[in-house]
């Protein structure tokens, strides 16, 4: 049932993605906060130089999980992603789970980016932006000797209007705007790699790895980071680096939810899964290999670290401030396209949760003339704005990162699944070594979940008790199964 509801394009989305769309589209939904923003932030506090070595851990876990996201999607290529996997392996209420776990990922997720992003453009107009309406009302901070309380974000609101009208008129415009901004931000990158690569100091990269003696460095607020914790020297520091550049990789999932707008998904799904995983993944160790060996890692404790690239070329690379500008153009593009396809995928995942009767039919109402979901696309602008005006993106980063563990912990337990119970299912894709790599995935994903242990766990789980009552209390007496 679930595979003549995809191929009815008559009536659904419509087939316009290719090969090149769909890696573009992942590469514009990976690279963004977690590159331009956490990997600074990893090496000051945690790994150092081997901060190379976290990405390589972070892109292990995603690996094991791309690969059993590119079986499913070659599978059963409907718009729901990870969620229409559980709904065909493990039934309606975990698959209910997995779809309210994916609310955390893309509509919290694009509302953290969109304030990063707001961030980004005070920086490049100067700071010339009133604090009160470019921060939440959580957020308070001493400007010129006066302290100012945010009201609400409003850079943040514009950006999420706009992307939201875009894709309102049509998905392969939006895929045009995605591969364009894909251009510039990969193009930029690789300049940043290839210029700076000249100015790496062998002394910076020595030693590689923070050992457990090394010298406090001073914060700018003048109290003392210590190295000593064992997450923040060696190998734990690594472990923990990961954790936090982990965010760096969200996004490629979110191909998969696009499945229903590719033109040959069978093929085509695995290659935009894995293929834009594999590309980042390249640019990833190569750009932080660079970064570590320009600045010594401690200059990231001491100096702020958002603007952690534009501070090392502008302390470092002399001659080259035209290059700190392009970036900081680049980290305005490459953040929208992140939001773009963030939007983009939750819209998706609630058009198959609402053809499923999970969710009221409002959310799979398709435009007369586009054929894109507006009215989600409307709704959902309401409901991520309303985060990105009045919540500090601080409180939003980490929910996102569980929200995707979660979901690729439960894509992995899918696979396993379904080979047991349909062993013969033609798999256009299949994941190599089941039931060895999804177990990997998992306890990967557990891990790097376990690491977030505390607060964010405690908000995610109240969410998830939110979720099962509307579940208990309107889905499951709507949905089609029961009919
Ligand atoms: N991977 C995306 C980013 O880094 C979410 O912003």
């Amino acid at each position: 049932m679930l595979l003549s509801q995809a191929g009815d394009s008559e009536k659904g989305l419509k087939r316009t993605l290719g090969a090149g769309n769909l890696v573009a589209l992942g590469i514009g939904a990976i690279i963004g906060a977690g590159l331009f923003v956490r990997t600074a932030a990893a090496a000051g506090e945690h790994a150092g130089p081997a901060v190379t070595l976290s990405f390589i851990i972070a892109a292990i876990g995603c690996a094991f999980a791309g690969l059993c996201y590119a079986e499913f999607a070659s599978i059963i290529p409907i718009a729901g992603s990870a969620y229409t996997y559980a709904y065909a392996t493990m039934g309606e209420l975990v698959a209910w789970i997995i779809g309210w776990a994916l609310v955390l990922e893309y509509a919290l997720g694009a509302a953290t980016v969109s304030i990063s992003w707001s961030e980004y453009l005070n920086n490049l107009c100067g700071k010339s932006i009133p604090y009160e309406w470019c921060h939440s009302p959580f957020e308070q901070a001493l400007v010129a000797g006066v302290m100012h309380h945010g009201i609400m974000n409003v850079p943040a609101l514009i950006i999420l209007a706009l992307l939201t009208l875009l894709l309102i008129r049509g998905t392969q415009e939006s895929a045009i705007v995605n591969t364009i901004i894909v251009i510039v931000k990969v193009a930029i990158v690789l300049v940043f790699i290839a210029i700076g690569w000249q100015f790496i100091n062998p002394a910076n990269h020595h030693p590689y790895i923070i050992p457990a003696d090394a010298a406090p460095a001073v914060k700018p607020d003048g109290s003392m980071y210590s190295y000593l914790p064992w997450v923040n020297h060696g190998f734990g520091g690594i472990l923990k680096g990961a954790a936090i550049v982990f965010f760096a990789f969200i996004g490629f999932d979110a191909v998969s939810t696009a499945a229903q707008e590719a033109k040959n998904p069978k093929k085509d799904m695995p290659m935009g899964i894995l293929g834009s995983l594999v590309i980042c993944t390249i640019l990833y160790i190569l750009f932080s290999y660079v970064l570590t060996g320009v600045a010594p890692f401690t200059d990231f404790v001491k100096s702020g670290k958002e603007a952690s690239v534009s501070y090392a070329i502008q302390t470092y690379m002399h001659g080259y401030g035209w290059l700190s500008t392009l970036i900081t153009f680049a980290i305005l593009a490459g953040f929208s396209s992140v939001i773009l396809v963030m939007l983009m995928g939750q819209s998706r995942v609630f058009y198959t949760m609402s053809n499923d009767g999970l969710l009221p039919r409002i959310f799979s109402d398709l435009h007369p003339k586009f054929r894109t979901p507006y009215k989600s696309n409307l709704i959902l602008f309401v409901f991520v704005g309303l985060f990105a005006a009045f919540v500090p993106g601080s409180v939003a980063g980490d929910l996102t990162s569980i929200g995707t563990l979660l979901a690729f912990v439960l894509v992995c337990v899918g696979v396993i699944i379904l080979r047991k119970r349909d062993p013969n299912l033609v798999r256009p894709f299949k994941t190599p070594l089941v039931p060895l790599v999804p177990i990997l995935g998992i306890i990967v994903c557990m891990s790097m979940i376990l690491s977030l242990w505390g607060y964010t766990l405690t908000v995610a789980l109240i969410w998830m008790v939110v979720g099962l009552f509307i579940y208990f209390g309107y889905s499951k007496h709507n949905s089609k199964l029961k009919q």
